[in-house]
């Protein structure tokens, strides 16, 4: 049996019969509708690769069928056309179809039009399938992060072959990089947890208290406000992936009851004497350098080398600006659509401006300014104009450092200072509103909070 399916539309009993007997003797699965309307019924039930149709039906037209076809599915369509109407075939051949052979039909010439169609479905069929394993080696995007540069490869790769593990995965990168998106990629690539649940908790969000509990839960009195018992997200995770996110933020309490977790799958609601077991996924994320956290005695070196079973590091954008392009383009027609506009492309000088920039806020940034950009883009190309923050792009990379000190420095001063002293510049130009600044600077409030932590920056507005 030809795998190949065939519907013959024809009001003529004769015509239609005999085209059906031909076909089937041929090996093809063929289909008779004796309308336009019963046509379409037969390629909403049936998956049709080829249809034959007359051009003169009793109500819809040949035609009409053949644009419905052309408008809603992949079918090719050859059209029968009486002597003498050439016109019209010639008019089909424009609206798509495939061939027209005039009537009385000749079985051979249908026989050889049938091959040709045949052989180019085959040919597109092996062309997606090749298309399909170059991506799967090589793939230009993985549940929904875009970028096919070496780095982006390498992230997908590790992710591949750690999602169904059951390891604990620690994913670093720069505020912005898609940490986030990574664990929820793990996640969704984890066959045995991708119809549990995903648990995300920001846990520099919280405090001390909060986050145990958020954790642990807790029971009725274990601390003031706690009404009645509370299950935690160890318990409401169990069989799915929890992602504790901002790691670095974890008191020295909270750090031995995670690494009781990770060690014996064990721990306690918080007031409870009652052991519970949980069998979730542990991936953890920072943007803190963990090694130096551990260093300074601030965080906890057995627990480092648990959760840095694998490590995913998330590379800066600076580093793979060959992705930007395809990200602008991706985030160009989402905001589009959300905005309810058309914008096709983003100037020559822009894309320019973009790879030449550095991107502290990495994609976070990017999909910041291109999101701005199509709201205040009037025509369907994006201009410098249209960019709400031109002037950072226009600045080159060091012209708001400060210069250099002479004699020999240290890099941590020559790096710190100077965004210790921008940080506090845009905290002081946004009156202290700190999701103004964290939004002026390209990252989000956690990283902002956790940069005026470290350089003791106080807020001028509770002082
Ligand atoms: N590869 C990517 N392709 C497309 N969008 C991305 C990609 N990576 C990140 N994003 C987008 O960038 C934004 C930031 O991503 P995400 O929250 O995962 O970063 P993060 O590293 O967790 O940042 P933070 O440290 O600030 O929490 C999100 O809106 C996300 O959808
Ligand atoms: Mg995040």
């Amino acid at each position: 049996m030809k795998n190949y399916s065939i519907l013959i539309v024809d009001d003529e009993p004769l015509i239609r019969e005999s085209l059906y007997e031909i076909l089937r003797m041929e090996g093809y699965q063929a289909h008779m509708a004796k309308s336009g309307e019963k046509a379409i019924k037969t390629l909403k039930e049936h998956e049709i690769d080829i249809v034959i149709t007359d051009l003169k039906l009793p109500q819809m037209s040949g035609l009409d069928l053949l644009k419905v076809i052309k408008k809603e599915c992949s079918s090719e369509v050859i059209l029968i056309t009486g002597y003498g109407s050439v016109e019209s075939a010639v008019e089909a051949m424009k609206e798509g179809a495939f061939d027209y052979i005039t009537k009385p039909i000749n079985d051979n010439e249908i026989k050889i039009i049938i091959n040709k169609i045949i052989e180019k479905r085959k040919l597109i069929k092996e062309n997606q399938i090749l298309k399909e394993i170059i991506e799967k080696q090589c793939p230009s995007s993985f549940c929904g992060m875009i970028g096919s540069s070496e780095k982006m490869q390498h992230v997908y790769h590790i992710i591949d072959s750690v999602a169904n593990s059951n390891a604990t995965i620690l994913i670093t990168g720069e505020s912005g990089t898609g940490k986030g998106m990574a664990a929820k990629a793990i996640h969704e690539s984890d066959q045995s947890r991708k119809n549990k649940p995903f648990v995300e908790i920001s846990c520099g969000a919280l405090s001390e208290t909060l986050l145990e509990s958020e954790l642990f839960g807790h029971v009725k009195g274990a601390f003031t406000g706690a009404i009645k018992d509370k299950e935690g997200r160890f318990e409401y995770g169990n069989g799915g992936t929890i992602f504790l996110d901002e790691i670095d933020a974890f008191s020295p309490n909270l750090q031995v009851k995670l690494l009781r977790v990770l060690q014996d799958g064990v721990f306690e609601r918080v007031g409870d004497n009652l052991t519970r077991k949980t069998n979730t996924r542990i991936i953890v994320a920072t943007n803190q350098t963990l090694t130096d956290l551990v260093v300074q005695g601030e965080f906890r070196e057995d627990l480092y080398y648990r959760i840095n079973v694998i490590a995913v590091h998330m590379p800066p954008l600076r580093d793979r600006k060959e992705d930007i392009a395809a990200i602008v383009e991706y985030y160009l027609k989402k905001y589009s659509k959300v905005n309810n506009k058309e914008i096709i492309n983003v100037a020559e000088d822009v894309m320019q401006m973009f790879k030449n920039y550095s991107w502290p806020g990495n994609i976070r940034e990017l999909e910041n300014a291109i999101e701005g950009a199509v709201i205040m883009t009037k025509t369907n190309t994006i201009n410098k104009l249209d960019l709400p923050n031109l002037s950072k792009f226009e600045q080159p990379p060091t012209a708001s450092l400060p210069p250099l000190p002479s004699g020999e420095v240290s890099l941590k001063k020559v790096v710190e200072e100077p965004e210790k002293a921008h940080i506090i510049e845009i905290l002081n130009g946004c009156n202290w509103n700190r999701n103004k600044a964290a939004a002026t600077l390209g990252v989000n409030r956690t990283t902002l909070y956790n940069k005026m932590k470290k350089y003791k920056i106080l807020d001028q507005k509770t002082l």
